[in-house]
């Protein structure tokens, strides 16, 4: 079958050799990305990071997930609006609740505290967002059962877009705003949305993942039993959380 001249696939080239990022490599860095080049994602590239996201695994292959990409139609443009004031309002909530406003000058948490006001002030600007949703059907109530379908995929796309060098962040700060969503963009009222997922080309340097040392949490045999295999590998880079949830 002869491919369309818009399809991002090609006959001679599998989707995997698209990329030489290899898996562990992309599983050990993929960072969380705020910042962003003011560039679009090539709907090329589009299509392709949505096709890695659709492989992942869901209960009995149900595959209850659909992608809503938001570009710059003057839909997705009214919705991307509203994402962003929604997303304003929830980290000024958050950054003085958790005290992110008085970090000392310098100090990781008021980096943190920059990215964020930069990245919530420039969600309408975002080179793409993707609205993660469920349907369900008429019986069925969402739970986190429904969320253990999606969540795999959400992060097939988050490694897919690392390896065509883009990089993104996860929020469900669009719940407030659900309703008025599903008005703008004509979504039906059994479709729920589980995550936005807000994407682009990475702008400047990103350090290395960090997370609290494996032997914190991996057990074996019983609980609080910490196996003397759980060593994390030399360089790894540790980090107990930041002050609050971001998320
Ligand atoms: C379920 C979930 C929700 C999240 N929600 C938000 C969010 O609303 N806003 C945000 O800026 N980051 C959000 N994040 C990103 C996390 O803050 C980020 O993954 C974490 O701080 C680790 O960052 P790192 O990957 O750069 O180390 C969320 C992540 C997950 C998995």
């Amino acid at each position: 079958m002869e491919l369309a001249p818009e399809s991002p696939w090609s006959e001679d080239v599998p989707p995997w050799e698209l990329s030489d990022l290899g898996l562990l490599e992309a599983l050990a860095t993929t960072r969380t990305i705020r910042r962003f080049l003011p560039e679009p994602i090539p709907d090329r590239d589009v299509g392709r990071i949505l096709w890695f996201a659709s492989r992942a695994p869901s209960g009995s292959n149900r595959q209850p997930f659909q992608f809503l990409a938001l570009q710059h139609g003057p839909r997705a443009s009214e919705a991307r609006t509203v994402l962003e004031n929604a997303f304003q309002d929830r980290w000024a909530e958050e950054s003085s609740r958790f005290g992110y406003t008085e970090a000392p000058a310098s100090s990781r948490s008021a980096r943190m505290e920059a990215t964020m006001n930069r990245f919530v002030s420039s969600i309408s600007r975002a080179p793409l967002i993707v609205l993660v949703a469920t349907e369900l059907a008429s019986d069925e109530v969402l739970s986190a059962t429904s969320g253990a379908s999606v969540f795999p995929a959400v992060q097939n796309l988050l490694l897919a877009a690392h390896a065509f060098g883009y990089g993104g962040v996860i929020s469900m700060w669009h719940d407030v705003v659900e309703e008025e969503l599903h008005e703008i963009l004509d979504i039906p009222d059994n479709v729920y949305l589980l995550a936005t997922v807000v994407l682009g080309r990475p702008e400047g340097h990103h350090g290395p993942v960090r997370r609290a040392p494996l032997s914190q949490l991996v057990y074996a045999d019983s609980w609080g039993s910490t196996p003397e295999w759980a060593v994390d590998p030399p360089g790894t880079r540790f980090s107990g959380g930041m002050k609050g949830p971001i998320g």
